[in-house]
């Protein structure tokens, strides 16, 4: 049966969506990317083959499925063809079936020099971001001064555009940070993109009418976020949060996508919690766990090789994130990665200045101070990526099990998939 799911990150990112995605993408007529850009590092493992997507939807591993950039992401070019051109070296064809959207705005060199000037003299108060222009091309976007893919694809308008906008910025960045690099060259700028622009062209058109020309033949379509809830610039750990709206919600004005054409929302968590950047989080191990689940779950950013900070799966996150998403579905990822410990915490509310929170505390002031309040339980020290050579929920260690469930009572959602390991087929679903 069709449907249209949207599929998003339930804690701060990196939770698996990208393997999640690709595995339901089996099924699936179309993939959307509707938020974020290439501060995403979805990961693919496909036999041999690892695959990390920044732009690329996770579905392009699948032959027949429409990959889509919806007009909610932030495109930065080159990313996008250097992906495009090595996927295409794999063997993969994106004839005809890679559509960028022209109302996409474009991440542009000031971009990233704003980012990183801005990270650099933010000292203690940094975001920890990704350096990759992120913020900095949405700011431009709701200040109304940035560039879209259809006007970078009209000489005139790209130029005129660059002529407003980067001679302001020209001033700004010269007085507050005496800074004048060639990224705020109008002409240079101007020739490099107008280049790289043809390149784009073929890829160029109104993704909506697209889109819900798709719905309307009842296609199959997933929609796929980045970063995840906790990220989220309206209700994740502000500002330790990235610049775009990764909750479901974001699908919608992320694609020209109403809402009620949409059937599903997913989330995808960790069987514990990670978090790479700066910001609060209160279930983070210490010392000696901290570098063994690292280990286990090999725990490096994709997109900046930066280690993953790693603690216990955390039950008023996830448990907010349930109800900003509208969650129907949970998916937990990396359970194996749990198979080694004796005992497990989960985190079901915090103290914090004597005060108990059940739901997420609205400063970052405050989850700096929060103290986990833990409930423990065993752990089943059973290797259970061999569970899926049994394909069934049923086979888990019980120990394994009455954990689940226990994520299911707190986030008050049905767990519907199982991942076990990185491949594909390290997944059963529950019945
Ligand atoms: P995304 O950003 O949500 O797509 O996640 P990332 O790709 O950044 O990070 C997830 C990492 O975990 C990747 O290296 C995946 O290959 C890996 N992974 C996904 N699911 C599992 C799992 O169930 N077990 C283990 N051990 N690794 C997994
Ligand atoms: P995926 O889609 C994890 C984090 C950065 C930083 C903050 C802001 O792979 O889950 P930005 O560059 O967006 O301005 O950085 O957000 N961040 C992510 N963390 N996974 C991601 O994407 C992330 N994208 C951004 O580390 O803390
Ligand atoms: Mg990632």
């Amino acid at each position: 049966m069709s449907s249209r799911t949207i599929v998003v990150g339930a804690q701060w990112g990196d939770e698996g969506k990208g393997k999640i995605i690709d595995l339901m993408a089996k099924d699936a007529d179309m993939v959307v990317r509707f938020q974020g850009g290439n501060n995403a590092g979805h990961t693919v493992i496909v036999g041999e083959k690892e695959f990390i997507f920044h732009l690329l939807p996770s579905g392009v591993l699948r032959p027949k499925t429409v990959c889509v950039i919806g007009n909610g992401v932030v495109v930065n070019p080159e990313a996008l063809l250097n992906e495009v051109d090595r996927v295409t070296e794999a063997g993969i064809s994106l004839d005809g079936r890679l559509w960028v959207s022209q109302g996409a705005h474009i991440i542009l060199p000031y971009h990233l020099a704003y980012d990183r000037l801005i990270e650099a003299g933010a000292g203690d108060a940094k975001i920890g971001t990704t350096k990759r222009g992120i913020g900095p091309c949405y700011a431009d976007k709701v200040a109304r001064k940035g560039i879209r893919l259809a006007d970078l694809l009209d000489k005139s308008a790209f130029r005129s555009r660059l002529e407003d906008v980067l001679a302001e910025k020209q001033k700004v960045v010269k007085a507050l940070f005496n800074y004048s690099g060639p990224e705020f060259d109008i002409e240079d700028t101007y020739r490099q993109y107008s280049e790289i622009a043809e390149r784009l062209r073929p890829f160029a058109c109104d993704t909506a009418v697209l889109i819900n020309r798709a719905i309307r033949e009842d296609k199959n379509i997933l929609f796929e976020g980045a970063q995840g809830a906790l990220l989220d610039v309206d209700h994740g750990t502000y500002p330790y949060v990235t610049s775009s709206n990764a909750t479901a919600g974001g699908a919608c004005p992320g694609t020209g996508v109403g809402p009620t054409r949409i059937d599903k929302v997913v989330g995808v968590a960790k069987a514990y919690t990670t978090r790479v950047g700066e910001g609060p989080f209160p279930t983070q191990f210490e010392g000696d766990l901290l570098e063994k689940v690292r280990g286990w779950g090999n725990e490096f950013g994709a997109t900046t090789g930066r280690p993953r900070r790693c603690g216990w799966f955390d039950g008023v996150v996830a448990k907010h994130s349930a109800l900003v998403n509208g969650m129907d579905e949970l998916v937990i990822t990396k359970l194996d990665v749990l198979d080694h410990l004796d005992s497990l915490k989960i985190c079901t509310a915090y103290e914090v200045d004597g005060r108990i929170y059940e739901t997420l505390p609205p400063l970052a002031s405050l989850l700096w101070k929060a103290v986990p309040v833990y409930e423990e339980m065993p752990g089943w020290k059973q290797d259970t990526s061999k569970t899926c050579e049994a394909q069934s929920f049923e086979d888990l260690p019980e120990n394994a099990k009455a954990y689940l469930h226990r994520l299911e009572e707190l986030t008050e959602t049905k767990v519907s998939l199982i991942s076990v390991g990185s491949d594909r087929d390290k997944t059963f679903a529950v019945a």
